[in-house]
């Protein structure tokens, strides 16, 4: 084999980022892979549509067949996005015998396992790093450096478009939701349905990959709790920071014997937890192991140039894999039989932060402090914000470790009361 051709469908924020790479660092990326990697054919939903990339006319095609079906292309990376075609697009990849490397997280959240084992009874490569933080060589270290290592615990900010919002609201000039949100889909870093990011979905997705490759367990993003930052306002931002807190949007997968939790949510960290200094479009992913004992991987977890490295890394070793003649060298990641049951989110234990918004008036606080106590809920400090009377007011607390089901309980309660004007805010807290 003198050289590996690579059939690329999507060609939108991060397709063009791969193709330009692809057509200009032709040499270097010859020599890191010690075979060069030829782009043979590039399909796109609309051919004639001007790109931010020039690639040769004649490589554009708008019917993916073009690429599946060319006998000379051996890898094909699958752009597009979503569930479909993307996913008829990498069986009938795998089925033609071709490797593929994909981004699509959307896609191996829900049909992965399928995907995976096609692959592996096919017998070609499957790569996805750029499925998860982008550039962040988590699926990597996973796989491969971390293998070794019983994982006891994952926590990830794993979604570049909340923690960029998060942060800039965090910023104290006023800046809106919407304006951080524009921004971050101008920068290309949001799904094409932003409301994948802000609910939780995405980052859902995500840890749903994560907890196969760390925990061998097959979870459907149906089976993990997964709650948005909608609900967050600058002030929760501000007032966490009075605690001494930070918050951030966390996928989160604690095993506990045969048993796992796997949630996602915003959730307070203390200003000394590694995680919470993570900014802007970073993501971070921290990880226990028996060996290795506590890890942070950091780095950008969206846009063009991050994601293109890391697809660009998966080009490089299917690459090479075809070289030596050693596809599957690292397998498609299936799953082992270890986790008997996934917890509830009920089941959960921890400390929380609760807004309520009540009126300013003698005896509220108490009223709201004994239906906590009567759901075994202590509270371990209060703040009351911006006071005047008989007008509606934020009061925040922190409380104590406390059972889940108790505080739903408790808040229902919390909210029946006249005085209580709003939906109560609840934030759960780890100290990692
Ligand atoms: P874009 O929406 O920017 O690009 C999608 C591309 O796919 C476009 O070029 C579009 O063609 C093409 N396309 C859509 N439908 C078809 C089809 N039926 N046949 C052929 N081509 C089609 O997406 P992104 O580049 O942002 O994302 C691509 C993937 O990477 C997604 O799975 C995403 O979740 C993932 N990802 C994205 C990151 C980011 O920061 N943006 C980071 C990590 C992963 P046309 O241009 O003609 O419309
Ligand atoms: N929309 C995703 C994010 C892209 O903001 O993290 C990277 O997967």
């Amino acid at each position: 084999m003198d050289k590996v051709n690579v059939g690329l469908i999507g060609l939108g924020t991060v397709g063009s980022g791969v193709a330009k790479m692809l057509l200009t660092r032709r040499e270097f990326l010859a020599r890191r892979a010690g075979i060069p990697l030829a782009l043979r054919r590039v399909c796109v939903r609309h051919p004639r549509r001007n790109r931010s990339v020039h690639v040769d006319e004649r490589l554009v095609t708008g019917n993916p067949r073009n690429i599946l079906q060319d006998p000379d292309i051996q890898v094909v990376v699958e752009l597009v996005g979503g569930i479909h075609p993307a996913k008829e697009i990498i069986l009938e990849a795998i089925k033609n015998g071709k490797s593929v490397v994909t981004a699509n997280k959307a896609l191996l959240a829900h049909h992965g396992e399928e995907l995976f084992r096609a692959a592996s009874r096919k017998g070609v490569d499957f790569y996805f790093e750029a499925s998860v933080a982008a550039g962040i060589p988590i699926i990597k270290s996973l796989r491969e450096a971390l293998i070794g290592n019983d994982i006891e615990v994952l926590y990830g900010i794993l979604n570049g478009t909340t923690n960029f919002i998060l942060t800039e609201m965090a910023r104290g000039d006023g800046r809106s939701f919407q304006s951080a949100l524009k921004e971050a889909q101008d920068r290309g870093y949001a799904e094409r349905n932003p409301s994948l990011d802000l609910r939780g979905i995405d980052s859902a997705h995500k840890l749903a990959i994560l907890v196969l490759l760390a925990f061998g367990k097959t979870v459907r993003p149906g089976q993990i709790y997964a709650e948005g930052i909608r609900e967050i306002t600058a002030n929760d931002v501000r007032y966490a920071h009075d605690f001494g807190c930070t918050i951030k949007l966390l996928g989160i997968a604690k095993r506990d014997g045969e048993e796992l939790e796997v949630r996602v949510h915003p959730t307070l960290l203390p200003n000394s937890h590694p995680l919470s200094s993570v900014s802007g479009v970073h993501n971070a992913v921290s990880v226990k192991g028996d060996l290795v004992g506590d890890l942070v991987l950091y780095g950008q977890g969206a846009g063009r140039l991050p994601t293109t490295s890391a697809v660009i890394a998966d080009l490089v070793d299917v690459a090479r894999n075809l070289k030596y003649g050693s596809p599957q060298r690292v397998p498609p990641p299936l799953p082992v039989k270890r986790i008997r049951r996934l917890r509830r989110i009920g089941e959960i234990e921890g400390r929380y932060y609760f807004r309520f918004s009540c009126i300013d008036r003698p005896g509220v606080l108490s009223r709201i402090a004994r239906i906590l106590g009567a759901h075994r809920i202590s509270i371990a400090s209060v703040l009351q914000k911006d006071r005047r009377r008989e007008h509606i007011v934020p009061v925040v607390m922190m409380t104590h470790d406390a059972k889940e089901r108790d505080v739903e309980e408790a808040l229902a309660e919390i909210d029946r009361l006249p005085a209580v004007r709003r939906k109560s805010v609840s934030i759960r807290m780890e100290r990692g």
